[in-house]
């Protein structure tokens, strides 16, 4: 990965950086870089699997939790469990302050205007829902268009196509180079009138890249369509700025930066949201119901129905709070030179071929190894202790696009190694030796 000074990405040491919370950065080099007290965070990573030192680096499908989170949510339901928004008890104004306060959290997280633009979802395949249902439905016409792109997750696509299918609007999709890079020209003269929305990943879960996404952003807006990013994997490998990046809508999940399972967050810009009808009834996000009328409450709460996952959302503040703590600036740099040092010790490998040479990547390897079905590179890593994931990655259309019926991934968080990476080689030079 050749490390580009495009418009996603900022320096090592400026101060405010493009697409970067400012005040969530800490300025470091990557030298003050401390992996082994961030190991120590992370308990689970000390233990063995079949009999080896658990090498973790399937990180773009979950990641592991720090000490920090996991004690956060020991304390919330020990000391302050109760239900939100509800009671004049102690417990409840107590769970109330402590659940409020997280959205505030993320609000300075992305640098959203106002904490009312942060909606608590279950996570990004729901805030992705969400948009389509509530926005998608009282906006689409017959005849319109929706721009995705060729290396979406499943879950930024279907949902599109669900909506198009009941509004008679079409779905159609931004052509990707054989780096896995998207063509913004042709992106570009795929915008017309009919184009209400743009929906694209931040960073590709399948190969890594990182779309232009301020730049897209400037172009749909000038065409006069909106833009979601589905940011999952954004969030854990770059700072975020929402309002830098000139997004409408930006979605991501907490187990994919060191948080619980279960939460997530639909960022979208107040006066969208505001226009936009409730998707789910029920309680909380009204506030008068009778059997003649009922009115819904204001934001975030109108997007918010029933009991939230409370302890997922005091857990996820946790999650932002370490990876702040650490800097987003830091972490992107640390897992650049890891994912540029893995990536030369796998091209060293016969036969190995990587899916997705971007310029801009996150810590995201995908490859094939030839004559081997990448199912059986992951059940030979496994044996070594090494975890990977293989498979489609729930992107089907872009292993289709790139030929393969699958890939083997490993991809990078901020407590892998060097010599993590090395143990992948050896295994992968395992799985040759099986096989040849
Ligand atoms: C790019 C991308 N988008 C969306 C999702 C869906 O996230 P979740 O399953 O947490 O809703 C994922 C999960 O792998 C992803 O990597």
């Amino acid at each position: 990965m050749t490390v580009i000074q495009n418009d996603e990405r900022g320096t090592m040491n400026d101060v405010q950086i493009d697409g970067g919370a400012s005040s969530f950065i800490a300025h470091r080099s990557s030298s003050d870089y401390d992996v082994a007290k961030i190991r120590a965070d992370f308990p689970i990573l000390s233990r063995t699997v079949r009999g080896k030192r658990l090498v973790y680096l399937d990180n773009a499908a979950t990641t592991q939790k720090p000490r920090q989170v996991i004690d956060r949510l020991i304390r919330y339901y020990s000391e302050e469990n109760s239900n939100v928004h509800r009671g004049v008890h102690y417990l409840s104004e107590l769970a109330t302050l402590e659940y409020e306060n997280a959205r505030g959290t993320v609000q300075r997280f992305l640098n959203a205007r106002s904490e009312k633009e942060i909606v608590f979802t279950r996570g990004t395949t729901e805030s992705i829902n969400l948009v389509a249902q509530s926005w998608g439905r009282a906006n689409l016409r017959e005849g319109d268009e929706i721009l995705i792109s060729a290396i979406e997750h499943h879950s930024n696509i279907v949902p599109w196509q669900m909506l198009g299918a009941e509004k008679g609007a079409s779905v159609r999709v931004i052509p990707v180079s054989d780096a896995g890079e998207l063509d913004v020209e042709a992106y570009e003269r795929m915008l017309n009138p009919r184009v209400k929305l743009v929906a694209v990943g931040h960073a590709s879960n399948a190969l890594g890249t990182i779309n232009p996404v301020r730049r897209m952003a400037a172009a749909a807006h000038a065409n006069g369509s909106l833009i979601l990013v589905d940011g999952a994997q954004g969030v854990p490998h770059l700072p975020v700025d929402v309002q830098s990046l000139g997004v409408d809508f930006y979605a991501f999940s907490g187990h994919k930066v060191y948080g619980p399972t279960g939460i997530g967050v639909l960022w979208g810009r107040e006066s969208l949201l505001d226009a936009m009808p409730p998707w789910q009834g029920g309680g909380d996000m009204i506030l008068s119901v009778s059997f003649e009328k009922t009115t819904y409450n204001a934001l975030p709460y109108k997007f918010e129905a029933g009991t939230p996952n409370i302890a997922g959302v005091v857990g996820l503040a946790a999650a932002l709070d370490y990876v702040a703590g650490i800097g987003l600036e830091a972490i992107g740099a640390y897992e650049r030179e890891l994912h540029d040092y893995a990536s030369r010790r796998l091209l060293e490998i016969d036969g190995l071929r990587l899916i997705g040479t971007a310029r801009e990547k996150a810590a995201v390897i995908s490859f094939v190894l030839e004559a081997v079905h990448p199912h059986d590179i992951g059940t030979i890593l496994d044996g070594e202790g090494i975890a990977v994931r293989t498979g489609h990655h729930c992107a089907q259309p872009l292993m289709m696009r790139f030929n393969v019926p699958a890939t083997g991934r490993a991809s990078f968080g901020l407590y892998n190694t060097r010599e993590e990476a090395d143990a992948l080689a050896a295994g992968l030079h395992k799985v040759i030796e099986v096989f040849r």
